[in-house]
């Protein structure tokens, strides 16, 4: 199917620094990336269904890793951070409530460029800053993968 998704690379301004979180952030562009594939051929809903439940259980399972990581260095926004993780949560159980209703390509299309902003946005802004907190409190110890 023709789409207006567009696949994401990773670049510089998504590092946070510490490799363990960065790799759970690579993995999760390489799941969307996958959806932008299975909705650009043919387009089955049962199949974007069970990729999109795939990418937000690792989401989830990442902001788990992500919050042991904030505890870890006592960052002082650990409690905003994890308000926006459950804020993500919440809505996309809405949304996947809403899509079992209208499985149409142009409500999947909807999701997924709302996913995708999300994380971009998030890793851009809210991730960086966590790692550019560890950095300037432990310095080299706590991430950087020279
Ligand atoms: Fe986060
Ligand atoms: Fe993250």
């Amino acid at each position: 199917m023709k789409t207006d998704l567009a696949k994401v690379a990773w670049t510089e301004a998504l590092r946070v620094n510490v490799p363990d979180i960065d790799s759970d952030h690579q993995r999760l562009i390489q799941l969307y990336n996958a959806l932008v594939d299975d909705m650009e051929s043919s387009y089955h809903a049962e199949t974007i269904m069970h990729a999109l439940h795939f990418l937000v259980h690792y989401a989830l399972s990442h902001f788990a890793r992500e919050k042991a990581f904030m505890e870890r260095i006592a960052y002082p926004q650990i409690e905003e951070h994890c308000a926006l993780h459950s804020a993500l949560e919440k809505k996309v159980r809405q949304i996947f409530d809403q899509f079992a209703l209208d499985k149409s390509p142009e409500f999947a299309q909807t999701i997924i460029v709302f996913l995708g902003d999300w994380l971009m946005n998030h890793i851009m802004k809210e991730d960086v800053a966590v790692g550019r907190y560890a950095f300037s409190v432990y310095g080299h110890e706590m991430g950087n993968n020279d």
